[in-house]
């Protein structure tokens, strides 16, 4: 049974490229040995992801994810179960949020699966944080 999951976290301290980068080589690692694909976008402090895949494997990675210190507060927003992808191709694709309109343009291209709901999640949070502060 496919499976998604999507929370939003408030990151701790401030992440810098090279620590991203390290943070997204494990995650694409791990998920591409356990079948899931999924989202990460961060800015304006918050991160929010979106993962999918086989309903234990996913369950037990937000697990996991959920006790990592460099985020807190880390809510769920959705859970459900999928008949596709939204990111069919993508271990853990991540997007950086500098400018709503860019945000917007690579969930176009990311989310190829077809789930509305997730794509308008990304869509209504890089809008929100538009309006506060983007880093
Ligand atoms: C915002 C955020 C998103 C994460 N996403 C993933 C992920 O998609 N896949 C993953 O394996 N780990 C992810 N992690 C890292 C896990 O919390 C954990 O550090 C990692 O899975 C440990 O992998 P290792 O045992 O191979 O070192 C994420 C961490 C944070 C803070």
């Amino acid at each position: 049974m496919l499976f998604t999951l999507s929370y939003i976290s408030q990151i701790v301290g401030q992440p810098d490229g090279a620590s991203m980068s390290a943070l997204l080589a494990v995650s694409e690692r791990n998920n591409r040995q356990r079948g899931i694909t999924g989202m990460l976008t961060y800015g304006a402090g918050s991160f929010l992801q979106t993962l999918e895949g086989p309903e234990n494997e996913v369950l037990a990675l937000y697990d996991r994810i959920r006790r990592d210190p460099r985020h807190c507060d880390v809510t769920e927003i959705m859970r459900q179960t999928i008949s596709e992808r939204a990111f069919p191709d993508k271990p853990m694709a991540a997007h950086r949020l500098f400018r709503s309109t860019d945000f917007l343009l690579s969930v176009n291209t990311a989310g190829k699966g077809g789930n509305c709901a997730v794509s308008h999640m990304h869509s209504s949070f890089a809008t929100l944080s538009a309006r506060t502060r983007f880093g």
